[in-house]
């Protein structure tokens, strides 16, 4: 049935999940903030939760409906059709975003609404689900925007961007969609060498070896929706054409370097390059002294932000940056793009950056990706 569906992104990634969304056909794109409605058939939405490499959540709406204090809230909640959605025996959780007037605590409109599916589904199919916060059959999705809630079902009932591959994890790491976004603004073809010189756990250099291989990042993994009582059986043959097709499109990735002066950290990038089975080639090495990728490559960065500065405060980081952008800038013919968090690091890599600088949120942090051509 062609119909609404969203999907949800780290802030800033909108355009790159536009994008990814137009390739595999998505129409009716509008973008919102840290969402994109679309429209399309169902096998769309499925793609969409195998393939969508920037993606957090691909949403089924189920209703819509005014809600400015609890009671309308409850209210709203209750008169769905619950006992299509929820079969006896599958577990249920309520993850709200957004706020009404009335309506300011997160907590509480899970709560509340948490309450009325479990009503109806007592009053009208006679059993009383549980709940499951961590791995719930039916991820149950609120957005509370001006004075309406939209509930829909996540398809795949756990984030997208949690793709299972980071087994060790040191200071700071990325988000796989966030990395991912990066991987796709750097305007990388994925066909020259990359390397990542502050690898941290390898998000970048996996990610982008992923988009090298032309590999869906979430093909293997099983879907809530795989479980619903009414779609599950029609979604059976599709999904299974669906990790067919995309299996048969990989290919060899293209040679990926990932280095940090740190050696947990590159014991990390190995051990989760290994759980993505990715090729990625890992050293111990610093930033400022790698030499060129042969031939000529593109380099992704996530600088240190200093959110934890030791006694010498914002300087010793200023130098780095420093020296970080004097060594890139011997590497002629290379591009780079670098995600910083830090409002030093422009002035002090002194480099001129190429295009528009773009606003990404790392969860609460506001980073800007810049680009070069060195
Ligand atoms: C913000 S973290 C990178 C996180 C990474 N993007 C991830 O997703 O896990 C910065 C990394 O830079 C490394 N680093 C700091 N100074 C360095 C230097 N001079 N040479 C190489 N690595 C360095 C740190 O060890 C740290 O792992």
């Amino acid at each position: 049935m062609f119909r609404s569906w969203y999907a949800t992104c780290p802030r800033g990634a909108e355009e790159a999940l536009e994008g990814e969304l137009r390739s595999i056909g998505a129409k009716g794109i509008r973008v919102g903030r840290g969402v994109v409605r679309f429209t399309g058939e169902r096998d769309i939405a499925l793609r969409g939760c195998l393939e969508l490499r920037t993606a957090l959540r691909v949403l089924e709406p189920v209703g819509e409906f005014g809600a400015t204090d609890a009671e309308q809230l409850y209210a709203g909640a209750l008169q769905l059709p619950w006992p299509d959605l929820v079969a006896r025996g599958q577990t249920i959780a309520v993850a709200a975003s957004g706020r009404a007037a009335g309506l300011t605590h997160t907590h509480f409109v899970e709560q509340k609404l948490k309450d009325a599916v479990v009503d109806a589904l007592r009053e009208r199919a006679g059993f009383r689900p549980d709940v499951d916060p961590k791995a719930p059959g039916v991820l149950i999705v609120a957005h509370l925007a001006n004075g309406a809630c939209t509930l829909s079902l996540d398809l795949a009932g756990d984030l997208l961007s949690n793709r299972g591959y980071r087994v060790r994890t040191v200071e700071a790491p990325l988000r796989e969609g966030l990395a991912a976004a990066v991987v796709l603004y750097s305007g990388w073809n994925g066909a020259t060498p990359l390397r990542d010189p502050l690898c941290g756990s390898g998000t970048l250099a996996i990610e982008a070896a992923l988009f090298s291989a032309r590999r869906a990042p979430n093909a293997q993994r099983r879907l809530a929706c795989e479980r619903w009582p009414r779609t599950s059986v029609d979604d059976a043959p599709v999904l299974t054409r669906l990790r067919a097709e995309l299996a048969a499109r990989e290919v060899e990735p293209a040679p990926i370097f990932a280095s940090d002066r740190d050696p947990e950290a590159v014991d990390a990038t190995r051990a989760n390059a290994r759980a993505a089975r990715v090729p990625i080639h890992v050293s111990v090495e610093d930033a400022r002294e790698i030499g060129p990728l042969d031939p000529p490559g593109q380099l992704l960065l996530n600088v240190p932000y200093g959110e934890r500065l030791e006694a010498g405060g914002r300087k010793p980081l200023k130098t780095f940056y420093h020296q970080l952008g004097a060594s890139l800038r011997r590497l002629r013919g290379h591009e780079a793009a670098v995600l910083s968090g830090s409002e030093d690091f422009e002035s002090a890599f002194g480099v001129r950056p190429r295009g528009p600088r773009r606003t990404l949120w790392n969860g609460p942090l506001r980073c800007t990706l810049y680009r070069y051509e060195l």
